[in-house]
């Protein structure tokens, strides 16, 4: 079915962790690792605390460095009377390229709903980036047979009311939150059977082109051991990885799935 090979992308969602020293250390040591053939088969991104971006962006800009900057969340408005936010605009101005939006934690943790994450995805287009927008189940939902119910009304929310060229340039992350920071992975047939789902979903809002180059995720405990046999499935385009991107030598060979076949 696919029109032309969508590029992977591998993305590192360093969640609360690594102060801006730390991260300094991490991306340079990821950057020795990485080779320049890496990033003509995939995109890379990095998504870092707030308090490190200006020191990651840094680097990879001093370093030439092909990551792509990433942020892990952002407000929906512009600027104003929000206490604490983090304006999409001032991402933009630091050369933040991807920005996740509705990450499980977010939305379990910080109580965000389909209507705020369709606004922050809004957001995030008009400064000029790119959303990776997570939707997953929970056990008990999976559990209950309710797995694409809950992952396809979360897509259809993401995707209403959006031009074709948003929805083809928006990346999905599924993550199923029982397999988030546990261990614990959906097995690479079940991931590939919700991905695909997704895709036909996004088919059926926004045409069998925007489905064909929209690119989707699969996020829960990636690892180097496992990151060839998820990224082989052909719905699956890329990983949202956690704990096993704090690690430059791990996360390094998760950009590099392709060689460990
Ligand atoms: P883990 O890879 O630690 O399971 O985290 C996944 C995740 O939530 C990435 O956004």
């Amino acid at each position: 079915m696919p029109v032309e090979k969508r590029k992977p992308l591998i993305s590192g969602n360093w969640k609360m962790h690594h102060n801006h020293f730390e991260a300094i250390q991490c991306v340079q040591k990821l950057s020795y690792m990485v080779s320049k053939e890496d990033f003509e088969s995939v995109d890379v991104s990095i998504h870092p605390p707030f308090t490190d971006i200006r020191s990651v962006q840094t680097v990879i800009e001093s370093d030439d460095m092909r990551f792509i900057l990433g942020a892990q969340n952002c407000h929906f408005e512009e600027m104003g009377a929000f206490t604490g936010e983090v304006s999409p605009a001032f991402l933009a101005k630091l050369s933040v390229g991807y920005v996740i939006v509705g990450h499980s934690e977010r939305r379990e943790l910080f109580g965000e709903t389909d209507e705020v994450v369709a606004k922050k995805i809004s957001a995030v287009f008009t400064a000029g980036m790119t959303p990776i927008v997570c939707v997953g189940e929970t056990l008990e939902e999976r559990e209950q047979g309710c797995t694409e119910d809950k992952v396809l009304s979360q897509v259809r929310a993401a995707v209403a009311k959006r031009s074709p060229e948003q929805v083809g340039s928006m990346v999905i992350a599924y993550e199923p939150i029982w397999a988030i920071g546990t261990g614990k992975t959906a097995t690479a047939g079940d991931a590939q059977s919700v991905c695909s789902a997704i895709r036909r979903e996004v088919i059926v809002s926004s045409g069998n082109d925007v489905g064909d180059k929209v690119r989707i995720q699969y996020g829960g405990s990636v690892k180097a051991g496992n990151a060839a046999e998820i990224m082989a499935q052909p719905d699956i385009d890329g990983a949202l990885v956690g704990g096993a991107s704090l690690d430059p030598e791990e996360f390094s060979r998760i950009i590099q799935y392709r060689l460990h076949n």
